[in-house]
């Protein structure tokens, strides 16, 4: 029986890998700490709050007398860090918190591993640290040999939290693995991420703000599947290593939002073009030969069931994510969209 430490638990991937893992490994005992920032929402974790394999730790990752205090009770095997900062449009309009939570959140993780006996790390990247693609060359691909070259300040700290995890592997022999994923959708997700934003805005008939032309390229994995590809790495990759996750599923925003509105029966006269991104990363495309190769990951579940069973999770929940859009999120939106 392992003792894991899940970081950012109540987030969206967090939330979809604690109820995988615990179903997957019922021997196996959860410990998620989380922050609770606006992206955290523990009714997400509710399916699991009773589980006497299931502890919940509100907890700032940045804390090192909190975490250490931590580590000391729990005496962890294995620590998953997906605490982050996570939004590319938050992070433009305030860089600072990405750089506390993606970085120096990371350092002290890390610093209580290698303090309680050299504990296993992993931590969930992403392919944004790459930079992007053109895109008019489909034959390029994101390889693990990729250069790091990030566009945001989002990826930028997270590329700054990937090479410090590097750091202590080579520098204190720390344990670690590292896994870039590509966009991931699904049940949880918050509603600021295109994919959610579009359901909700579209059952409740209000503009759907595409990006400039809507032309930019996203590879999609169902968020099981990256919750799978980190439990192989974690129990079965090699340490050290760096390993791409992805779906092989490009595709145009613009699709993705007349997918959407053609599940639901809406109108496309709601989509509305909006003023791009700054920096507006062009396309992004993983080559997973690696994982494929060394732990015989691939994606299991098709684009077109994935966002049939998300869009079908929208319905039938619609208190979790209402409650959302009706709280603090509501200023959120109004001052990014209102005179976009
Ligand atoms: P999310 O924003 O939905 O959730 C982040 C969670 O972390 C929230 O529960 C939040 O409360 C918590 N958190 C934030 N700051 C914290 C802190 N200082 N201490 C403790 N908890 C804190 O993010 P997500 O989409 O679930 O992403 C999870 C991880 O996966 C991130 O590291 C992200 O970079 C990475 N990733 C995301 C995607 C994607 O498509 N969403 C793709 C690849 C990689
Ligand atoms: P997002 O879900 O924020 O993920 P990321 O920027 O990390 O890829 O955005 C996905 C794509 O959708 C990205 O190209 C920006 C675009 N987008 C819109 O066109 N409109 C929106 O309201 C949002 C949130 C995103």
């Amino acid at each position: 029986m392992s003792t894991v430490i899940v970081t950012g638990g109540a987030g969206f991937i967090g939330g979809n890998f604690v109820h995988y893992y615990l179903w997957a490994h019922p021997e196996d005992r959860v410990v998620c700490v989380d922050k609770l920032t606006y992206a955290g929402n523990l009714s997400t974790l509710a399916p699991v709050m009773d589980n006497p394999n299931f502890r919940f730790c509100k907890l700032d990752i940045c804390d090192r007398d909190g975490i250490f205090k931590l580590f000391e009770e729990e005496k962890p095997d294995i620590v998953i860090n997906f605490a982050a900062e996570s939004h590319v449009d938050r992070s433009i309009e305030n860089p600072q918190i990405f750089l506390e939570t993606n970085i120096i959140g990371t350092s002290v993780m890390m610093d209580a591993c290698r303090n309680f006996g050299n504990v296993r790390y992993h931590q969930v990247s992403t392919d944004e640290v790459y930079g992007d693609l053109p895109l008019d060359r489909p034959d390029m691909f994101f390889t693990e040999e990729t250069p790091i070259h990030t566009s945001s300040p989002y990826s930028s700290s997270k590329a700054g939290a990937d090479l410090l995890v590097q750091a202590y592997y080579r520098t204190y022999g720390l344990p670690i693995t590292i896994s870039r994923c590509s966009n991931n959708y699904g049940p949880y997700h918050f509603p600021e991420k295109l994919i959610p934003l579009m359901i909700a805005n579209c059952l409740n008939d209000k503009p759907l703000p595409v990006y400039g032309e809507g032309l930019n390229v996203r590879d999609w994995l169902y968020v099981e599947d990256h919750c799978k590809a980190i439990d192989l790495i974690v129990h079965k990759g090699r340490i050290g290593e760096v390993y791409n996750v992805g779906g092989h599923n490009e595709m145009k925003n613009i699709d993705i939002v007349k997918l959407i509105i053609k599940e639901l029966g809406k109108s496309e006269d709601l989509i509305t073009y909006v003023t791009d991104r700054k920096g507006h990363d062009l396309r992004y495309a993983i080559d997973p030969t690696k994982i494929h190769n060394e732990l015989g990951w691939l994606p299991e579940t098709k684009f077109a069931d994935g966002i049939k069973k998300t869009i079908k999770w929208y319905l039938e929940n619609r208190i979790w994510w209402e409650e959302i859009i009706s709280g603090e999120y509501q200023n959120y939106y109004d001052k990014m969209y209102s005179n976009r």
